[in-house]
């Protein structure tokens, strides 16, 4: 679906001014004109749409109310009888889910000798890693430093993040690279070898490293081969439902769904590494969304249904430009290359109206103001509203041949659709794209139960209240591995007590206590539902 003659005429608008743009610079907004933005557009500060939780260890904290429903929800053993001395797999570490976050952490495990499995309810690679298109950043370049990456990580987190969880990002960041690199990582190069480094929102270097627009992509490929390669054992389409305790309370395994027979199963482990990823397919506030399929959020609703303490989950990320047309790939991911490379927002009348570099979080809602307070949006014939993305800007700036060599896949993309954004502009609206919190973690991975570690995007604290481009792609690396590490190497100490599923029984119980109406609700969702049942 090609643009209509109405949109054509309007983009005649666009191109009027480019010239005017080029010669001119958007100033960045100072911090009172960013918070006021923030107050009045950003979607989390929508009072209604979050409530506090009635039950578990952050009773009282404010959720998304689609993350609540799950977190006030039965378990989905409620009427299973299981027995839990009969077990179908008895490790050492057991990793849950199969992005960059778990494939990281079992090959470190791996490596101080533990008998890893690594379970994903996808396909192993399925997740939103493979997803990830603009970077990863790394203070590599003779101009940064660990320590300038570390303000920005904290300036763009509003400084909310946990310092010590910045300071191993930010820190391991260049060993982080050279391992990928080390393991056959291709990222895109200068003809003299050094890594090409780009700009993005928030940050005061160029920083972020990539694999042309699919940076995700070649960082999974990578990681999954070494786990193919190293013969670590994956089992996909196996979902978790449940975290087992033993009578320490410590984590000791998991009740497992397979997807493929429809049974449950029980794994025993001395250490557990949740690393589900996000929760973007709940589509907070009806928001379309960047995220893949399996995003629900799993690992927070069997975390927390354990004890396992949550951070700034009423914090969402909105990308600022997820795809507002066509119709057919609504929220799909246009990354923020696009504008470090020099594409700017654009209005209804042609005119540029924030930097196109600001934080996630302000960018997103200058342009949410643009459309819903100065009614300068184009709508498209469903109904749609966005802004432009002024991509051609980018041929202007760095020549012909930018946009086929620096986003091929984003070209491809709009091609099947009869968009050139070679020619032509995106049409861009916020879409969901990451969770800001999770399971508070510290250094190392662990959680306040013992034996139980999180890593990757289900981790919360390390981007305090909006992460930066780029620093996700790291922190699924940085942290898997710390993860990997630790609870492999603590394994070898750990004899495991008696199975059970108390926490569950104590959980429901709390829920009616409280008075929580469950109505008909089990969780973890496992998969989206786009579908009304009638039950
Ligand atoms: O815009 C992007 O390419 C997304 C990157 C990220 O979320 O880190």
């Amino acid at each position: 679906m090609t643009y209509t003659p109405q949109l054509r005429e309007l983009l005649t608008r666009v191109e009027a001014t480019r010239n005017k743009r080029l010669q001119g610079y958007f100033p960045r907004l100072m911090a009172a004109e960013k918070e006021e933005v923030l107050r009045k557009f950003h979607p989390d500060y929508i009072e209604a749409s979050m409530r506090p939780l009635q039950v578990g260890v952050n009773t009282g904290d404010r959720v998304p109310h689609e993350l609540a429903d799950l977190l006030e929800a039965r378990s989905r053993l409620e009427n299973v009888r299981l027995d839990l001395e009969q077990l179908q797999y008895d490790v050492d570490v057991l990793v849950v889910g199969g992005g960059g976050a778990g494939a990281a952490a079992a090959l470190l495990a791996q490596e101080q000798g533990a008998n890893v499995l690594l379970l994903t309810k996808l396909r192993f690679g399925d997740a939103n890693t493979v997803m990830a298109q603009g970077g990863i950043q790394v203070a590599d370049k003779a101009n940064d430093s660990p320590a300038v990456h570390y303000l920005d990580v904290i300036g763009g987190g509003h400084f909310s993040n946990v310092p010590e969880l910045v300071r191993a990002l930010t820190m391991d960041a260049p060993a982080a690279l050279r391992w990928l690199e080390d393991l056959g990582a291709m990222f895109s190069k200068e003809d003299d070898g050094t890594m090409k480094s780009i700009h993005g929102g928030g940050t005061s270097r160029k920083r972020m490293h990539f694999a042309r627009d699919y940076s995700g992509a070649e960082i999974m490929r990578t990681l999954r081969d070494e786990v193919r390669n190293r013969s670590l054992r994956v089992v996909e389409f196996c979902a978790v439902v449940e975290l087992l305790l033993d009578e320490g309370g410590r984590a000791a395994g998991a009740v497992l769904y397979n997807m493929e027979t429809g049974e449950y199963e029980i794994a025993r482990a001395k250490t557990v590494i949740l690393a589900t990823g996000g929760s973007g397919r709940l589509h907070y506030q009806g928001f379309p969304t960047t995220n893949h399929y399996g995003a629900t959020g799993d690992g927070l609703i069997i975390g927390y249904r354990a004890g396992a303490r949550l951070a700034f989950m009423d914090t969402i990320q909105y990308h600022p430009t997820g795809a507002a047309f066509p119709p057919q790939i609504l929220g799909l991911l246009i990354t923020e290359k696009v504008r470090g490379l020099g594409a700017e927002p654009v209005n209804i009348d042609g005119e540029q109206f924030v930097h196109p570099l600001e934080t996630r979080d302000v960018e997103s809602s200058a342009i949410i103001r643009e459309i819903k307070d100065r009614g300068k949006g184009i709508v498209t014939e469903t109904g749609m509203v966005g802004v432009w993305l002024d991509s051609p800007m980018i041929e202007i700036i760095h020549g012909p041949g930018t946009i086929e060599r620096e986003l091929p896949a984003m070209v491809r993309q709009f091609n099947r659709f009869g968009v050139d954004i070679v020619r032509d502009p995106m049409l861009v609206y916020p879409a969901l794209h990451y969770q800001n919190g999770g399971l508070l973690i510290e250094e190392n991975g662990r959680t306040n139960i013992e034996n139980l570690y999180v890593a990757g995007e289900c981790a919360g604290g390390i981007h305090g209240r909006n992460r930066l481009m780029g620093n996700s792609l790291l922190d699924i690396v940085v942290f898997g591995c710390r993860a990997g590490r630790d609870a492999g190497a603590r394994a070898a100490g750990v004899r495991v007590g008696k199975l059970h599923l108390e926490h569950v029984t104590a959980y429901h119980r709390q829920l009616e206590a409280n008075g929580v109406l469950t109505a008909g609700r089990v969780a973890p969702l496992l998969l989206p539902r786009y579908t009304h049942r009638s039950r």
